[in-house]
């Protein structure tokens, strides 16, 4: 019920993180602070809407709890890389592990949210 707000939260989320990623490249900063402030409010958005979404599951006797809560934790994962990789590249420093731990934690949540779990929008 409330797949919408997830996926319109961490979508929002995604296209922010890139917006401050390209601002902090341009030496932007005061733009990319706002836009990363944006962001930090739009994680709770992402945060509260999942939680809300693992409640489903938490009736006892659904077979995907464990992977819901994986799903949740992949997706916290998400968050944590967004914030490592924006610090290293307003530091300018590398941003690797960043991105790898971005790519490898999206892939994760995207094959568990779209493809595992039943729940969902379309
Ligand atoms: C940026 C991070 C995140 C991304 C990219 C993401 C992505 C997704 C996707 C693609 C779906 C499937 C939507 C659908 O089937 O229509 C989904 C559902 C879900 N997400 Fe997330 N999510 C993120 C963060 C979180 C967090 C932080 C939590 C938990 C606190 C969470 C918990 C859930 C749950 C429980 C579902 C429901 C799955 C279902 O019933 O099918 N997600 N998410």
């Amino acid at each position: 019920m409330n797949t919408h707000l997830h996926v319109t939260a961490w979508a929002l989320a995604f296209i922010l993180f890139i917006i401050a990623v390209i601002l902090h490249k341009q030496g932007k900063e005061k733009a990319a602070k706002i836009v990363q402030m944006i962001l930090r409010v739009d994680y709770l958005l992402v945060l509260y809407s999942g939680g809300d979404l693992i409640m489903n599951y938490l009736n006892g006797n659904s077979p995907y709890l464990v992977e819901a809560i994986i799903k949740g934790l992949a997706g916290i994962w998400v968050i944590a890389a967004m914030e490592m990789t924006l610090g290293k590249v307003k530091d300018n420093d590398s941003a690797k592990a960043g991105w790898i731990q971005l790519i490898v934690a999206f892939v994760i949540t995207l094959t568990l949210g779209f493809f595992r779990l039943p729940g969902g929008f379309m």
